[in-house]
């Protein structure tokens, strides 16, 4: 089936940001027209936006196969949920551990590094040259102290994917949980929270669910959430939430303990037309184009006198493509942390203002170039982007 009728965005621009900020679905922007208009004229009276509460979780829950609507809290970004969790937990002791990567989004760095101030250490696994983070390395990092290991199930500089399984297995042995930054994962590639065995993952709605930015997911293990204590508390992660003047201060059971206070509407709406069209294609089918996509892409990148450096194997690789050009008389490994040279930067910048002329959008990270199709992109706008990167090469 052709979803591009679903996407506006084909007929202005050869779009390849998804693992930016990216469009949301017509479908999302149709929900978003619909709210203006009912909020315009009816307020809140109608009382059908609310309706769409348990049904947009139990979507999300679907997505990522977690048991139900209950598993699920609504969170205005990644960070938000991430720091949930961080904060949630309230026995840090001195000498407690969290294990990250190195090469972690902020997002999934700092509100660990912030439990500095409980004693807790930080361990850092360090990515490997070829853009990898070794599984066993990460399992080896994990001891009796480590409470939790938090990390991107895609990196976004690389686009590496990790097998969580074994993690999971290992830090659960050990007495700990695992927490998944799932931003660049949810909504395009198959997500199991049970069969990866994530206890808490975190994903703002804005990348490859295709929803609009400042709205996402926070999934908890039921078995989990009577252990975490909200971090911030309003009316909404109340028992009694409607019952105004009854001051009972009991938090709900379930996910929506850390919902403080009312929803963003309309993002809600959005994110849930974007959710119930990627549940209508099919994660499976959604990676499946992907794949394809970026694979034909991989394919002709060298022949266009660039570099791929994401990894691509069929279990390390994401939506996303990082590569270069080849920069005269070097060969620079994606290492962690690394600074690139700034004429290599520069030239970065200047392929990517080649092709905004085209109006095809991809971006810098790190010094490298990024492109991240997703499933609705055609195999005809994968040949204009190598064909223009052909022309930048010159
Ligand atoms: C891995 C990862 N985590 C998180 C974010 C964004 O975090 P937030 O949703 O808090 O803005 C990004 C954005 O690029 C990301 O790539």
């Amino acid at each position: 089936m052709d979803w591009s009728s679903e996407f506006p965005i084909l007929n202005e621009l050869v779009f390849m940001n998804h693992a930016g900020v990216a469009p949301i679905s017509g479908r999302a922007a149709s929900a978003m027209k619909i709210y203006a208009n009912e909020a315009a004229n009816f307020a809140y009276t109608q009382g059908h936006w609310y309706r769409r509460i348990r049904e947009i979780k139990t979507a999300a829950a679907q997505l990522i196969n977690a048991r139900g609507p209950q598993e699920i809290a609504f969170i205005p970004n990644t960070s938000t949920g991430i720091s949930s969790i961080a904060n949630g937990i309230t026995d840090w002791c001195e000498g407690d551990n969290v294990i990250i990567s190195d090469v972690e989004y902020p997002a999934n760095r700092y509100p660990w590094e912030d439990l500095k101030r409980h004693g807790v250490e930080l361990i850092e696994v360090r990515q490997q040259a070829d853009g990898h983070i070794d599984v066993d390395q990460v399992c080896n990092a994990i001891t009796n102290s480590t409470r939790i290991v938090s990390l991107s199930h895609v990196q976004y500089a690389s686009g590496f994917r990790i097998n969580l399984k074994p993690i999971s297995e290992m830090v659960h042995h050990a007495g700990g949980y695992l927490c998944v930054d799932g931003i660049q994962s949810v909504g395009l590639l198959p997500v199991d929270v049970q069969a990866m065995g994530i206890d808490f993952l975190s994903a703002d709605g804005h990348k490859w669910m295709l929803g609009p930015e400042g709205f996402g997911i926070l999934y908890i293990n039921e078995d989990l959430i009577p252990m975490l204590h909200p971090h911030v508390v309003g009316w909404m992660n109340m028992v009694q939430a409607m019952d105004f003047g009854n001051y009972r201060f009991e938090f709900q059971p379930d996910a929506r303990r850390f919902e403080p206070g009312s929803y963003n509407i309309p993002g809600m709406l959005a994110l849930g037309a974007s959710l119930d069209m990627i549940l209508e294609v099919g994660i499976d089918e959604i990676w499946k184009r992907t794949d394809a996509l970026t694979t034909q892409l991989c394919d002709g990148l060298p022949q266009a006198g660039y570099r791929v450096l994401s990894p691509r194997e069929p279990n390390a690789c994401s939506g996303i493509v990082v590569f270069e050009p080849p920069p005269p008389g070097s060969t620079p490994a994606l290492a962690p942390g690394s600074v690139p040279q700034s004429d290599a930067d520069l030239n970065v910048k200047r392929i990517v203002s080649e092709l905004e002329k085209q109006n095809i959008h991809i971006v810098t990270r790190n010094g490298r170039l990024r492109a991240s199709p997703h499933f609705y992109n055609q195999p005809e706008q994968i040949e204009q982007l190598l064909d223009a990167l052909k022309g930048c090469g010159e």
